[in-house]
């Protein structure tokens, strides 16, 4: 039995805004286990770094953050006294960003940046701290560990500063490793290497990873299972294995439609788009946000916002239109 350690229902963030409130993300449901790889996706601005920010407690001041459920090793995220939650921040969470700079203090030497967490909250020595470092670093694949502590983010290229990262995350062994578009920022090759690397060392730390990416291409490397998020809700969950072979939201099938499938795509044809543009978060939508820009699209689809429901197995879908009968994808 795989143990779950995050459990998360009716998660929801607005923002105020001169318009109203901008419900950025709308009620998700979704758990994490031991262990596991994660993929959120979704286009820009579907609510992935709120998602995130609500799980990291590093949301703007002024968003509001509510939840049925919101548990994390059993603890209650939301009711949890601020020092409780940012020990447990620092201790079982952690975070890879996109861009190392936003989270690198360019005026501290990195040894002093990667000791300085696993010191506050496990009260080790310096020497001991230095020593993980090290060899954290040696394991992201960064030349030349030992100098590194003596110089400043400034630098590394930015895929040394990425793997920086990576082993800063890895510092006080947490149980969850949030990684927002942690590849985006580099170019193709380095973001390959990453790619495998996070891979490599989720599997062999044993921590769950939620790693959120606007690109299919890269969820089809990494995930055990995959969460397709459109304006703020999960519109299909499953394992990676059947979202690829038996996609069952429009969406899902348009976004799969737009990158080449290995074995599929021929040479030379010209990839799909999904015409239109993502509703307004600002307000409620009257049915499902998706109709605008969906095929199958009924007069019904406008008028009730759908569920997101079981079909065979693990596979959660919010759209009653059954496109395929589903089964376990072979
Ligand atoms: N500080 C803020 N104040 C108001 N609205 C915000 C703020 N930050 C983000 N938003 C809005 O919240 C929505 C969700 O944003 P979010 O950053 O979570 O998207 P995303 O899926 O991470 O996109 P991307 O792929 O571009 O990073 C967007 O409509 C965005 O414009
Ligand atoms: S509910 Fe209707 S509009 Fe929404 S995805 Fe399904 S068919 Fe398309
Ligand atoms: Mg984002």
């Amino acid at each position: 039995m795989q143990e779950t350690i995050l459990n998360v229902e009716n998660l929801q963030v607005s923002l105020p805004t001169e318009n109203g409130p901008l419900n950025a993300v709308r009620g998700l449901d979704f758990t994490v286990n031991r262990g596991e790889m994660l993929c959120i996706v979704g286009e820009s601005g579907c609510g992935k770094s709120m998602t995130s920010m609500a799980l990291m407690d590093l949301l703007p001041k002024k968003a509001q953050c509510q939840a049925d459920k919101f548990e994390f090793l059993g603890q209650d995220l939301l009711h949890m006294p601020k020092k409780t939650r940012s020990r447990l921040r620092g201790l079982n969470m952690s975070m890879i960003f996109q861009e190392p700079m936003t989270s690198l203090n360019p005026s501290f030497k990195l040894g002093d940046q990667l000791t300085e967490g696993i010191m506050t909250h496990q009260h080790i020595s310096r020497k001991e701290a230095n020593e993980r470092a090290i060899y954290l670093l040696n394991r992201a694949g960064v030349p030349s560990p030992d100098e590194r502590l003596n110089q400043y983010p400034h630098e590394l290229s930015g895929g040394l500063r990425q793997r920086i990262m990576i082993a800063m995350a890895l510092m006080c062994e947490p149980d969850l490793i949030i990684a927002d578009e942690p590849t985006t920022a580099l170019d193709v090759t380095i973001q390959a290497q990453i790619l495998v690397l996070i891979r490599e060392l989720q599997q062999e730390f044993g921590m769950a990873v939620i790693f959120i990416t606007h690109d299919l291409g890269v969820v089809a490397r990494i995930a055990d299972r995959v969460a397709v998020m459109y304006a703020g809700q999960f519109v299909e969950m499953a394992s990676v294995k059947a979202i690829y072979s038996r996609p069952q939201h429009p969406y899902t099938r348009g976004l799969l439609n737009c990158i080449p499938i290995p074995g599929k795509t021929q040479s030379g044809q010209e990839l799909a788009t999904i015409a239109g543009v993502v509703p307004s978060l600002i307000g409620t939508p009257q049915g499902c946000a998706f109709a605008n820009r969906c095929e199958l699209a009924k007069k019904q689809c406008c008028e009730t916002i759908p569920a997101l429901e079981q079909r065979e197995g693990q596979h959660w879908v919010r759209c009653p239109v059954t496109l395929y009968p589903v089964k376990e994808a072979s």
